[in-house]
């Protein structure tokens, strides 16, 4: 299939992309580089020994969209393009909705105006709010979520039910991703957060590197095993490969379906920082600090329906997950600005 990546430079994008390719799909990629690098599709290529089309282009930019798909006989697209700051888009709500609801409309138009119909959607596990019930079912309804952000992810959900209730034959895969780390095992791509990270894993691999003094354990008194957070925590690459899963599923189905990725398996922070030092054989200086506001306990997937119904489940581990994180930001310290 010719499949577009809008966002297909960032994060989880350009490790779909290198999967996708590998399975001999043609990948058109789609981002304006607010969050990521044009360096980053020369990297794609040295990995895969594929070309890539690559559209320096807006989401929201009709005239660019309508020109992408004129050009490009396009069968499917996965839309990663959208603002993921949980603290900026509290700051800077409309900007948040604007870019992440106005993308979303201007794709969806383009792919009517072309005739194509099938989307997989990049949501979040974020949508459950204070999970209920662990591990989250996707039976579970979708929860009052804390930030911009998330409000994001549920209306997009919302406005991708009530396109395909209006036509019955396009279909939507909308993916809930619980928390990616790691990178490519090459180290030519991985997670280049701009300025000092929110998420944990690039706090960590900063704090290894010395970039950061040390890192600070967000809360050790909840009810967790050892006090700290848990989290279901998934390597990039068994994430892009649930696309390339979801993709087949989509080529077959009509309708809205939905996934968990995850593992189903929840480590702690305090497990998170000691297997990174211990696997790597570096330092990670931590001390407690209070709680997040917005953060819950924990948090962790029921991936058996992905197994089930995509035949797709992690396959690696913790051990991979810190490995490659560090591989990356040891090879690249100052992400792809060192380049
Ligand atoms: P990322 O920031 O690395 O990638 C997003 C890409 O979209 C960037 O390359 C950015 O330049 C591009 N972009 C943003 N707005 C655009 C626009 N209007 N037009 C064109 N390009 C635009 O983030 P990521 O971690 O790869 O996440 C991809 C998607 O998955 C996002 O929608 C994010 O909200 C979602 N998600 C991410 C996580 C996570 O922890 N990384 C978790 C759950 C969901
Ligand atoms: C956060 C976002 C979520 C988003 C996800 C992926 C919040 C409240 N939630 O999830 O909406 O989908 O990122 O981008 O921001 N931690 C520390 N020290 C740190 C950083 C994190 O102890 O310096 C802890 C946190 O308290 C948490 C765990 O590590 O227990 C994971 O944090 P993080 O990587 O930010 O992910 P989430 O909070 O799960």
């Amino acid at each position: 299939m010719r499949v577009l990546l809008t966002g297909g430079a960032g994060y989880i994008g350009a490790h779909t992309a290198v999967e996708l390719l590998e399975q001999g799909h043609e990948v058109v990629l789609a981002d304006n580089y607010v969050n990521s690098s044009p360096k980053v599709v020369d990297r794609i290529e040295a990995i895969t020994g594929h070309r890539v089309r690559a559209y320096r282009a807006d989401v929201s930019d009709r005239a660019a969209m309508e020109a992408l798909f004129t050009e490009q006989e396009i069968d499917a697209a996965i839309h990663f393009a959208g603002l993921k700051a949980v603290g900026e888009s509290v700051a800077k709500p409309l900007a948040y909705y604007r870019n992440n609801l106005d993308s979303t409309l201007t794709l969806l138009e383009a792919m009517e105006r072309h005739g194509v119909g099938r989307l997989i959607f990049s949501s979040s596990a974020t949508v459950y709010g204070t999970p209920e019930r662990l591990p989250l079912t996707e039976e579970q309804g979708t929860g009052v979520c804390t930030n911009p952000y998330g409000w994001t992810k549920v209306m997009i959900e919302q406005i991708l039910r009530d396109y395909t209730a209006a036509h019955p034959e396009f279909s939507a895969v909308l993916l809930r991703y619980f928390n990616p780390v790691g990178a490519h095992r090459s180290g030519l791509i991985g997670e280049a957060p701009n300025g000092v990270p929110n998420n944990l894993m690039p706090y960590i691999t900063q704090t290894a590197l010395g970039k950061r003094d040390h890192l600070s354990i967000f809360g050790n008194d909840y009810d967790t095993p050892d006090g700290t957070g848990v989290r279901d925590y998934i390597h990039v690459v068994d994430l892009a490969r649930g696309h390339a899963a979801a993709l087949g599923y989509c080529a077959e189905h009509c309708g809205v379906e939905v996934f968990n990725l995850g593992t189903g398996r929840g480590y702690s922070v305090l497990e998170m920082a000691e297997t990174f030092a211990r696997v790597n054989g570096v330092a990670v200086p931590y001390v407690f600090a209070p709680r997040r506001p917005g953060d819950v306990a924990a948090c962790y997937a029921d991936a058996s329906k992905a197994r089930r119904i995509l035949g797709w489940e992690a396959v690696l581990t913790l051990e991979d997950m810190c490995r490659d994180s560090w591989n990356w930001q040891r090879q690249n310290p100052d992400g792809y600005e060192g380049a």
